[in-house]
């Protein structure tokens, strides 16, 4: 792979989806399907190097992950930090959302630490929101795109639903009664922090792309 040339396959544009978390795959896959796109990911390059995230911002992180990925890998790659903010916590776990509990912990533990914080502060502010970062780096290309998306909610009193990952069981976004892990993944793909970021990012690859190609 020569330094900025985006990879072509049968016509089709290579986008690498930079993560390793099957739930956020499993989401940005569907809501890339339909762009002209060959749609890979990491579980392809078992052996590359994991990106630290070592910033301390989902933006700086994002941007992190999808220039590491986009250079180990020649792809043009999507990058996702995500994580969600509760307000009477001061927006923790925020950035740290995947290790509130633990590097090793589930997402079972990181939800019940969190309904332990939240019962500590009184439980009565509820309201969070989810915040999602999305980066898109060009192998050779220093610039890296970033766009942003955010679910506003509140947590429930108790993990509800099987659907979704992470915080999803306890996450009721404005409008719905039900938690993400009870709503539908139709829904959760129309009013998501992911598919605000993404409806972003694909303006910009449907502009881009014809000169890609
Ligand atoms: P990171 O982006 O790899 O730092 O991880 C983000 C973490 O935030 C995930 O491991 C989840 O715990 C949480 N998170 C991000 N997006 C979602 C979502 O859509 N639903 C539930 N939890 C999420």
């Amino acid at each position: 792979m020569r330094d900025g040339v985006i990879n072509k396959v049968a016509e089709f544009i290579e986008l690498l989806i930079a993560t390793r978390n099957a739930g956020k795959v499993r989401e940005l896959r569907k809501l890339l399907e339909d762009l002209p796109l060959r749609l890979r990911d990491l579980s392809e390059w078992p052996e590359i190097a994991e990106v630290e995230e070592a910033g301390a911002t989902f933006e700086k992180n994002a941007a992190l992950k999808a220039r590491g990925y986009a250079d180990q890998t020649g792809l043009l790659a999507l990058a996702d930090d995500s994580g969600l903010e509760v307000a009477a916590l001061g927006n923790a776990p925020g950035v740290l959302s995947a290790r509130y509990a633990g590097p090793l912990a589930s997402d079972a533990e990181r939800i019940t630490r969190l309904l332990v914080e939240l019962e500590a502060t009184g439980n009565v502010e509820r309201r969070a929101r989810f915040v999602c970062v999305i980066a898109l780096a060009r192998p050779g290309i220093e610039q890296v795109e970033i766009f942003a998306g955010t679910c506003e909610g509140h947590i429930s009193s108790e993990p509800r639903g099987y659907g979704g990952f992470g915080y999803d069981p306890v996450f009721v976004p404005d409008g719905y009664t039900q938690t993400f892990g009870e709503l539908s993944p139709e829904i959760k793909r129309q009013v998501s922090h992911r598919a605000h970021a993404l409806a972003k990012a694909r303006g910009f690859l449907s502009e881009q792309l014809p000169d890609m190609a």
